[in-house]
């Protein structure tokens, strides 16, 4: 797929990777919509981009999402590509030992980054690409997993969430593949985002980049990089496109 004039919506596009892909895709001549729920970003996102439209949306809130993609269809008509890429990072272990006795993983916590980082993957594909197929647009879904599918230790919530989003990217590439829409997504390792830096100590960064064969964190445009290449190739389908410099080798 050549870029240049799509229609690309972006979940979470005001910071970090998001941020980071909204600036790419723009520099290659896409239409770009950011569906966020940080309403006070977006002054300077248009800022920067004039041209981006920004949705008020949180990706979590079914009634929400609904409404937003029914405004951008009537606005814009169909996207050729929606990339879901809204999450949040979160670290927690199942059971810490403390001085006082055994603390358990926070339940809330569970099910916040389950329908933040894979619920959400699910409500905005079932409504873009409903009215796609509608529509009889062809096109392409990406979303943004993590290496961490694989389990890492001391995040249970968010490895379960990415493997969900692993295995929605296969199931769903096998259901629209004859449809015209590929589906795929792509996993980065460590990158050097604010929202890594706050989810995880310094110590384990650092530890953790020793583990990368590059021996640095990622960067914003390298997943920026990555997503377009998985766009612009339309054989690449149902598969994970791991980005961590190494890490999982
Ligand atoms: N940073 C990393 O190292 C890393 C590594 C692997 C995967 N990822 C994944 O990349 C994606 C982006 O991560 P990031 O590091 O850029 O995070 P970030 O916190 O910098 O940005 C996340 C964006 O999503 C938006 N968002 C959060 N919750 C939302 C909601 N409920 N509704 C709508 N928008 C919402 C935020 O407002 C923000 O603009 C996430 O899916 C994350 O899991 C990040």
């Amino acid at each position: 797929m050549d870029l240049g004039g799509k229609q690309i919506i972006v979940t979470g596009g005001v910071k970090g990777l998001g941020r980071a892909m909204v600036e790419k895709l723009v520099s290659r001549g896409a239409v770009v919509t950011v569906f966020d729920i940080d309403v006070a970003g977006f002054d300077s996102l248009k800022q920067e981009l004039p041209d981006v439209q920004c949705f008020a949306c949180d990706v979590t809130n079914y009634e929400q999402v609904s409404g937003a993609v029914e405004d951008y269809f009537a606005s814009r008509g169909a996207p050729d590509v929606l990339i879901n890429n809204a999450g949040i990072l979160y670290s927690e272990p199942l059971i810490r030992i403390t001085g006082t006795g055994l603390q358990l993983h926070d339940a809330d916590m569970w099910e916040r980054v389950l329908r933040t980082n894979l619920t959400s993957v699910f409500y905005m594909t079932t409504s873009v690409v409903g009215k796609m197929i509608a529509r009889r647009t062809k096109g392409v879904v990406v979303n943004i997993g993590s290496v961490a599918a694989a389990g890492n230790p001391g995040a249970s919530a968010y490895s379960a969430a990415k493997a969900g989003v692993h295995a929605l990217t296969q199931a769903w590439a096998r259901e629209l593949g004859p449809m015209g829409i590929r589906v795929i997504a792509v996993a980065p390792g460590y990158m050097d985002t604010d929202s890594a830096h706050a989810a995880t100590s310094e110590t384990a960064l650092r530890e953790t980049i020793k583990r990368v064969p590059l021996r640095r964190l990622g960067k914003t445009e390298e997943v920026a990089d990555a997503v377009v290449a998985v766009i612009e190739n339309d054989f690449f389908n149902g598969k994970v496109f791991e980005l961590d410099g190494g890490l999982t080798i």
